[in-house]
This record gives C-alpha cells, structure tokens and sequence, in this order.
C-alpha cells in the first residue's frame, strides 16, 4: 500500500503523455473486457481467414467482410486457412470447444498485429463480428464509402457469452403488415445486438399474413380488411380510412426470410394465434367459427369475441393443415400458437362446444381452451416442434410440454416454471415497446402505457421468489411490437430503439455487470451507430424529466452534459432560457417547459408540464391498499401535482373492484375550502368511473367527520372521457383529509370486460 503514492506520482507525467486506453463502450456490455495500449487498423490489406470447412464459421467471417465493405471500400472476401494462428494484418477466427465452453460465446483478442477470435460456433463466431463491428468507429455502418475515416480499434481482450439462451423481439404484422425487405432489416438490427430469436407473429384478427396453399382464401380474403380504424381505438366517434388493406408473405417469401435470419444466426419463431384473434380465417372459412357466418376482417383492433369453435372437428383439421405447411418452412424448434384473450362467450352459447365440454369431461370454457392447446400440441410433436403459448395458455390446465410466455405480468412465467415448465418472459411492464416511450404529449400515436428506455433497462428477467432450479426454466426474455399504430417502417424503428439495446443487454449481459449509470454513458456512441446505419431511432433519451417535491421542481437529463432551459411562463424554452442548475420553487400553479441544448442546438423534444400547487400537493398520504401498477414510479401519484392525461395510463392511481381512499396528512391544522379530483372513464378498457367521492376531515387522522359527499351518475358513454369532481368544504379547518371514491365493482353487460372487476382510475386530490 505505501508504494502506491510514489508510484502514482512517478507515473503521471508519462500517462499525461502516452496514449490513454478508450474506454470501450459495448451494448450489450460483454463479460469482461480489459483495454490495452496501441491500436489495430483496419486497411486494404487486411485479410480474413476462417478454419477451412468450417461453414458456420465462414458464414460470421463473410458477414464480417461483407459489413465492412460498404463503408471502407476495402475489396474483403474471408479465405479458409488451416494455419494455427493470425497472420500480420488478419482477422483470424479460430474453433476451439475445449477454450470456449459456452456454444454463443467467443474470445476476442485484439492487437496491433491482428485480430484472433476463439469459438466454440459460428454463433459465437457472429457475436464477436458485431463487438468487432462497434469497436470500429461508428461510421463502419454507413451503406456509403466513408472518406478520411481511420478505421482503427483499442488494442483489447473481450471475453464474453450471452447470460440467455432466448434473446427475442416480436414483430406483429397482423395489424400492420411490412415488407420483407423491412423484416430483414428487423431481423438485422436485432441479430447486430446479439439477439437471436424473431417471433414473428403472422395472423391476427386483421389479418392473416402466411400463404398456406391448401387454402387459398387465407390469401383472397383473410389477408385483406376493407379499411383501418384512423386514430386511437376507444376515441368517438370512430373513425375509419376506406382503404382496402391486403397483404401476405408468400411461402417463397417466408423462406428467403428464414434463410436470412439463419444466416444471422436468428431463429424465426413462427405464431400462428388459436383459439382466439381468429377474425380473418374466420372471414374466409366461417365453418371454423361457432356460428357458421357473418364474419369479416377486423378494421378496429382490441379483444374481438369471434373464435375458432372448439366443438367441432373442423377447426383441428384446419390448424393440422396449416401446421402441416408452416412446419416445413421455419426450422426452429417452436411454434407459437397465441392462446391469448379468447373470450369464452361463444363458446358458452355454442352446443358444439357444450358438447364438447360434456364430452370430455371438462369443468368449463378455461379447460376447453386447454384442450385446444393440449391438441395444438400433440399435432406439433408429430411434426417434431414444441409448442409455445402466451400466459393464458396456464388456464385451465398448462399443456404438458408447452413452454409459457408470460406478458400479463411475471406471473405468469412464474407459474410455469414452478410447475417445471419454461417460460419466456416478456411483461407488458417492462417490454412492451408499442407504448409510449416519453411524455405522450410530444409523442406520434401509441396505444398507451409509458415504458421509458430506463424503466425497459430496469428489468430483471429472473423473479425473486424462484429457486434456482426453478429459475433455470426462464429461457429469456422478448421485447414485443404490436402494430395497430404503428404502419411504416419509420415509425417502426423509433418505437423498437434504443429500447431493445436495453433488452438486448437484459438478454445477454451478465446481471453483475448491469449498471443504468453505465448502459446510460454508452448511449451517445450507440445513437452514433445507429445514425450511421439510418436507424430512426427516438432520441427520448435527451428529454428532460421533470419530478415535483414539497414545491420544488427538478428537470434532469438522462445526459448529464447537456444543458437544461426551461420557462414557467408557458413560452417556448429557447437557447437563452433560464439554464437550470437546481430544484427551484414553484409557488403557484404553473405550465413548466423545458428542453435540453448543445452548443445551441435543441437535442430532446420540449417537455410541457402543468404543475398544480395546492394545500396536499408533495404530501405524504396512505391508502388502505396501494396500488403498484399505475403509480408511474411517483409515490405520491394523488399528490404529485400532475394530472393523470388521456393518452398514458401513467399518472393515474388505479386499482381493481377497490375503492380508493388516500388520507392525507396536511402537516398542520390547515384552513380548506374545496376538494377537487379527477377520474378517467374509459370502458372500452375496463376503466369505470366512480359510484360516489366523498370527503372527510380529522385532525387526529383516527376519528374522522364527512364534510361531503358527491354521488356520480353511470352513464353508457363508451368514450374515453377524463371528468372532474368539485367538493366545497367551506371554512373548514383540518390536518387530515380523506377522500373516498368507491369502487364501480364488477363490470355490468354489455361492456367489455363484463364480469370482472372494474379498474378505478383517480388522480390528483388538489386540496385548496
Ligand atoms: C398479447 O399482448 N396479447 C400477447
Ligand atoms: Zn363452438
């Protein structure tokens, strides 16, 4: 220990002037990685050489050559070599199974020699061309020819191995469909991540998207909707395009697609929905549906109540037919079969299915649905595939080899895996990257929700309570595209990155090594990778978030080098605005904008909020039971000045068939004279207002007194509608108030979710 200060101070001058080994900056961050002194360059003469007959192999060292290629112009093709070791100026891949144990995993070793890469695989052989690829200067991934770039890399040593074996994203082109050219880019951008599984879910209500040959009308009439809702479902009145939508993947396609992933090292997990999001087979072959007639192609999206009759044979021979044609097509091992929101009500008024239910000695529609999966699964095993199904599939009897994908929650992947099934986790939560990745405000169209890239970077994929048997059953983890709102290529990117480079670092990188403060520094250079690479991806990171605490306001930056400008005035915040450097003061209500700069130059978008200041606003409040679902990360939801909006969730204080009852302590013997508060009626998501809101006040928070009480009139509106309660409470002198909104209970007929519970959706109890 005592030599240390000499020693430092003997080394400064020479590292002041040696070069300073850069700091590498992976995503997803690899196992180990040490950085070394000197450099590697990338020239004309730079060659490549793979083990000789190794193909897997030799696929990763054209790859390499051929990204390359385009953005240096140097003329790479990979040879086959039988020699040991790098020659002068190569990039030499080597198989070594007893050095490289794990089979995705691979040994990088740069010097200013050349370059040797250990494999067990081509997989791993792969994954080290895309750390190659980002230990290059971002421009590598330009399409063009780069001029007076120097294509150098840190001397380096990268050990690594993904923490997954299951890496997936999810592509819905039921609803929005995308031509192959943007799959591959999807499959491309995925794989230069490190994952490896493209879940491409290809029928849907709206449409069915895989050519099956024995039935051509999948073709002529499932693959088309006669026009598409405009705008957001729930939103009145609806509103629709006219325009015919029809499009499929041809068989030719799906195959050249495949090929492709392989060629990645992606599996394409092919779902093919059962027994529910059945709409558009059934438009074409409506004996498959329990009436027999009147269907067509979903135009709108949500949970439709049309599908497949589960008494009687037909639909069986069908999804036979239809197994017997994708089977051939995708090589992987599973095929996905949905088994989500089936509604049941058909199949209660359908004597075939009542027959059925008799029949087989089934307790009810759950169970039926469990025999339909039970048999979508013996089909798949003579095909030789396993079978994967959504979190429902667990109702009413888990298929008993059926792998589980868990996206209501964790449960979900928690129940399979107790039950020694695997389980793919993949929860709305965490990993739905079709909601709002930022302030909705400022946002294009999403269906709701808000998953910002630090919440998608929070999610640990392994539940606490599993063992670590149990936890061996969580494959991985999947980040899903749903696609009612999101119809171009574009717009596809921007939903889909940065959030999967959090996914993809959630998949593969070691749970030690998982640090936001880290992931968050290696941003700047990534959105430099994707830029090169044309990605549109959303640049939310530079937005500022606001949070608001016993009157003062804070407006961060997830890139703390950037400065923040804001006003309170509901101006535009220009390069000349106030410069936030602390938490200041808001003493009355007030619109807050603000926006982040460079030189200048505005990086985010402008963030609008609407702080209200009242007497409970920052105060701390207890609930007989707290939700946890739609607090929006805020503690103090029903205080925090910010109204809950109509286009997220977040905000809002939600709980299921409970009232919501926050007492809130003012601190002090306070003078009031009027509660206000808010509620969202939104029945097409199960989100009811009310029955009654009632205020009461206690200076002792035990014995409280009602000062009054509004009851609130049901209507059958269907529109999503946020209204406002006013409660005078004149002269009146408390330290607590309590506020009760009582439950709506259960859902009555006939809207949707009729007969179970009813969400309560309340925010903010402005106190004056
Ligand atoms: C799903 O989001 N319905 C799986
Ligand atoms: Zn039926």
């Amino acid at each position: 220990m005592r030599l240390i200060l000499p020693l430092t101070l003997v080394l400064i001058p020479f590292l002041a002037c040696a070069q300073k080994p850069a700091k590498l900056q992976i995503i997803p961050e690899p196992v180990a990685t040490t950085v070394k002194s000197g450099v590697f360059t990338l020239n004309s003469a730079t060659s490549i050489a793979y083990p000789t007959g190794q193909k897997d192999v030799e696929l990763a060292a054209q790859y390499l050559a051929g990204i390359v290629q385009p953005a240096t112009g140097f003329p790479m093709v990979a040879k086959g070599t039988t020699a040991k070791a790098a020659a002068k100026n190569q990039i030499f891949f080597e198989l070594n199974t007893k050095k490289i144990k794990q089979k995705e995993g691979y040994l990088l070793e740069v010097g200013s020699n050349g370059i040797t890469v250990t494999v067990a695989s081509g997989a791993g052989a792969f994954y080290a061309v895309q750390t190659i690829r980002q230990l290059l200067p971002p421009e590598i991934n330009a399409p063009t020819i780069q001029q007076s770039i120097n294509w150098t890399m840190p001397n380096c040593t990268v050990e690594d191995f993904p923490r997954f074996q299951y890496r997936g994203l999810l592509l819905d082109v039921g609803r929005h469909w995308f031509p192959v050219s943007s799959i591959k880019r999807y499959i491309d951008l995925l794989a230069m991540h490190k994952m490896n599984r493209f879940h491409w879910h290809l029928t849907d209500d709206q449409g069915w998207r895989i050519e099956i040959k024995k039935y051509p009308k999948l073709q002529q009439v499932s693959s088309c909707r006669v026009q598409t809702l405009v705008g957001h479902y729930g939103e009145q009145p609806e509103q629709y395009d006219g325009i015919p939508y029809c499009h499929y993947y041809t068989q030719a396609e799906v195959k050249e697609v495949v090929e492709y992933a392989k060629k990645r090292f992606v599996t394409v997990v092919p779902e093919i929905e059962m027994p529910g999001h059945a709409l558009a087979a059934l438009a074409a072959y409506p004996y498959l549906g329990c009436e027999g007639s009147g269907y067509s192609t979903a135009t709108t999206w949500g949970v439709h109540e049309e599908v497949y009759c589960a008494g009687k044979e037909d639909m069986f021979t069908f999804i036979n037919d239809v197994f017997a044609e994708i089977v051939p097509l995708f090589p992987g091992e599973y095929v996905h079969v949905g088994g989500d929101e089936c509604p049941k009500d058909r199949w209660k008024e359908c004597s075939n299915c009542q027959k059925r239910i008799k029949k087989e000695g089934l307790k009810d529609e759950h169970e039926l649905q469990s025999y339909v999966i039970k048999r979508a699964e013996q089909m798949l095993a003579k095909y030789g595939k396993k079978l994967i199904g959504w979190d429902e599939i667990l109702e009413g009897g888990l298929s008993p080899n059926a792998t589980v994908m868990s996206w209501r929650g964790i449960e979900g992947g928690i129940a399979a895996a107790k039950a020694g099934h695997d389980a793919i986790m993949t929860p709305t939560s965490h990993c739905y990257f079709d909601y709002y990745q930022s302030d909705p405000n400022s946002e294009p169209l999403a269906i709701g929700g808000l998953l910002t890239l630090e919440k998608a970077y929070e999610y640990e994929p392994i539940p606490d309570v599993l063992t670590p048997t149990e936890a061996k059953h969580i494959l991985g983890v999947q980040g899903n595209i749903w696609t009612e709102y999101i119809k171009s290529p574009d717009y596809l990117d921007y939903m889909t990155y940065p959030r999967a480079c959090a996914l993809a670092e959630i998949a593969w990188s070691p749970a030690e090594k998982r640090s936001w403060d880290t992931f968050k520094g290696k941003i700047p250079a990534h959105f430099e990778r994707l830029a090169a690479y044309k990605v549109n991806f959303a640049k939310s990171f530079y937005d500022v978030t606001p949070a608001f605490s016993e009157g003062l306001v804070s407006l961060t930056c997830n890139d703390p080098s950037v400065q923040v400008r804001y006003t309170t005035d509901g101006s535009a915040p220009t390069n000349v605005s106030p410069l936030y450097t602390q938490p200041f003061v808001l003493s009355k209500s007030s619109v807050v904008k603000a926006s982040t700069w460079r030189g200048g130059t505005a990086l985010g978008k402008t963030l609008t909020v609407n702080y209200l200041v009242h007497k409970a606003s920052g105060k701390a409040y207890t609930m007989s039971k707290a939700p946890t679902k739609f607090l929006g990360g805020d503690t103090y939801g029903l205080t925090n000045g910010i109204l809950g909006g109509s286009k997220t969730w977040d905000g809002w204080v939600g709980l299921v068939n409970r009232d919501i009852d926050p007492v809130i302590d003012l601190g002090a013997v306070t003078a009031i004279n009027r509660v206000t508060t808010h509620y969202l009626d939104n029945k097409q998501s199960w989100i009811h207002p009310p029955r009654s809101i009632e205020v009461f006040v206690s200076d002792d928070g035990k014995n409280f007194r009602s000062v009054g009480k509004k009851a609130i009139e049901y209507s059958d509106n269907t529109a999503a509608e946020i209204k406002t309660i006013v409660i005078s409470t004149p002269n009146t002198k408390t330290r607590f108030v309590k506020l009760v909104a009582t439950t709506t209970g259960v859902i009555p007929e006939p809207f949707p979710g009729a007969k179970e519970g009813a969400w309560l959706f309340l925010d903010e109890v402005i106190v004056d």
